[in-house]
């Protein structure tokens, strides 16, 4: 399937499942925010508690933490986001649209003589944006018909270069922008601050300016030692956090994956600077793994190391995860050694003491920190991407008929078993109303239908990725065993109603 076919499909799904919708839709949305409905919150809970339970409850060094979104500003002054934390930006005269320029790629297509002169050169360049089909393509068909008004053949494999290359600075006048068909309209970038800025308490002026926090980082770095003081963790140990955090995003794309408002599920691990590197590896390796273990194939993940000139303000060395999404490879983790910038500039700004204290070496030093931090919103689309496939499935009279599943991973499954009666009589309702019960007793997402042919809800528990789907028949009436379908191989065993919850608890 054309990988934009699979997005487009996945968007729908999406909605008419109630995974995501469009944040205000009813006003026509607005650019940049979702909401999650019944089965998508569910789904993002499920991956923040594994994230959770991975990194904070099963491990002795590492402690949670829950910070404000809003913070004194000064913080964003030390952490360099008040003055570093911007994407370049160009503006579109015309279209009044706003890029991102490092997003801006240019189809080096002209440099042709049509003039009468002879010598006369025309210079046309046509810019998309970076990762978008629809933009790249609209590019391509703006050169074919530039070629046919001036009577040239296009140039065959046309080079393609950053927007950001040297090659067009103060040369914008030849480039024909993503959504015009003039050149020239393009402005030069210009730095733009991605922080949100509101006012706290009821004046609005400068000294009562605050920010939405851009990273949920700062709150952990400036908690340090309250963490330290309190919990008696010693080095090396990590603080964990998920929230939200806020970007105003230039160009915000790609269904959820580039969002203003979004949240971030971030560790920063605190040691010594000589143990930095090798809890880089491991905690690269050990998150690289976690995608692995909750469904995503390995061959769609990459690791990617960031060039000297993309590090981020704080960071001294980092890598990305990366995932093969159907919009291009992207960014789904990043892990940092931010080394000990945050705690030296938080020394510094607000005038305390974030030195740690070994009692056995008699050793004071600030510690260095190996971050890791994931977006929440990312990884529930990277694992929606995976899930959805179209494969076939017997209806019941045997016939194979098509079908859209959602193969997620029983541990991510919003609802992780579906309980249904075969008919609405012979007391097979109340059967399966017990079944559900006890089930969700146990402390397991299941969901009762009765509604419509069989058939029709089991596609209906295939689309929301449930893993398993009890069935009470005629022979359950007899024998007290019930069929349970797998949603993947659907092989259908059948067992004791007894045996139901512990069957799906052995298996998610
Ligand atoms: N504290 C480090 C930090 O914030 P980052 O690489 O800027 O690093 C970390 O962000 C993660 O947050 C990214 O890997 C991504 O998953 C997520 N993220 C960042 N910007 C995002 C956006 N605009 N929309 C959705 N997720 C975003």
């Amino acid at each position: 399937m054309a990988e934009n076919v699979q997005m487009e499909k996945l968007v729908a799904l999406c909605k008419r499942r109630g995974f995501i919708f469009q944040s205000s839709e009813i006003y026509g949305g607005i650019n940049g925010f979702w909401d999650y409905g019944p089965l998508g919150v569910e789904l993002k809970r499920n991956i923040k508690n594994a994230w959770w339970e991975d990194v904070v409850r099963k491990r002795d060094d590492i402690v949670g933490l829950d910070c404000s979104i809003i913070m004194n500003p000064k913080v964003w002054e030390a952490s360099g986001h008040l003055g570093g934390f911007s994407d370049p930006m160009v503006d579109c005269k015309e279209s009044k649209k706003r890029y991102r320029a490092d997003q801006l790629l240019v189809i080096y297509a002209w440099d042709v003589s049509p003039g009468e002169e002879g010598n006369s050169r025309a210079e046309y360049h046509f810019a998309f944006v970076e990762n978008d089909q629809d933009s790249y393509d609209g590019a391509i068909r703006k050169i074919r018909k530039q070629a046919k008004r001036l009577g040239v053949n296009p140039v065959s494999n046309p080079p393609v270069l950053p927007f950001m290359s040297g090659e067009f600075q103060g040369r914008e006048e030849l480039i024909v922008g993503p959504d015009t068909n003039t050149p020239g309209t393009l402005t030069e970038p210009k730095a733009f601050n991605l922080m949100f800025k509101s006012y706290a308490g009821a004046s609005e002026d400068s000294s009562s300016e605050v920010y939405l926090r851009p990273e949920t980082a700062q709150g952990i770095f400036c908690n340090w030692k309250n963490v330290l003081d309190t919990s008696r963790m010693k080095l090396p140990f990590g603080i964990a956090q998920i929230g939200k955090a806020f970007r105003n995003e230039i160009n915000p794309r790609n269904f959820t994956f580039r969002s203003r408002e979004f949240e971030q599920m971030e560790t920063q691990f605190f040691c010594r600077e000589s143990e930095a590197p090798e809890w880089f590896v491991h905690w690269r390796d050990a998150r690289f793994q976690w995608y692995i273990d909750h469904g995503l194939q390995s061959a769609r993940l990459r690791l990617r190391n960031h060039e000297t000139d993309e590090l981020a303000h704080y960071a001294k060395v980092a890598t990305d995860i990366e995932y093969h999404f159907p919009f291009g490879i992207s960014e789904l983790e990043g892990i940092h050694n931010r080394a000990d910038f945050d705690l030296l500039q938080h020394q510094k700004y607000a005038g305390k003491d974030m030195t740690y204290y070994d009692d056995q070496t008699k050793e004071r030093f600030i510690p260095h920190v190996v971050e890791f931090s994931g977006g929440v919103d990312r990884a529930t689309l990277a694992f929606l991407c995976e899930a959805y496939t179209e494969d076939e499935a017997p209806d019941e009279k045997g016939k194979m008929q098509s079908r859209t599943v959602m193969k997620l991973h029983p541990r991510l499954a919003p609802i992780k078993l579906a309980v249904f009666p075969l008919v609405k009589k012979d007391g097979m309702p109340e059967i399966a109303r017990e079944i559900h019960q006890d089930a969700r007793a146990a402390g397991l997402a299941s969901f009762y239908d009765e509604k419509g042919a069989v058939g029709r809800r089991y596609r209906r528990q295939d689309e929301a990725g449930t893993p398993f789907c009890v069935t009470v028949d005629g022979q359950t009436l007899k024998d007290k065993t019930v069929t349970i379908r797998d949603r993947d191989t659907l092989h259908q065993d059948r067992i004791s109603l007894q045996e139901v919850v512990s069957y799906v608890r052995e298996r998610i």
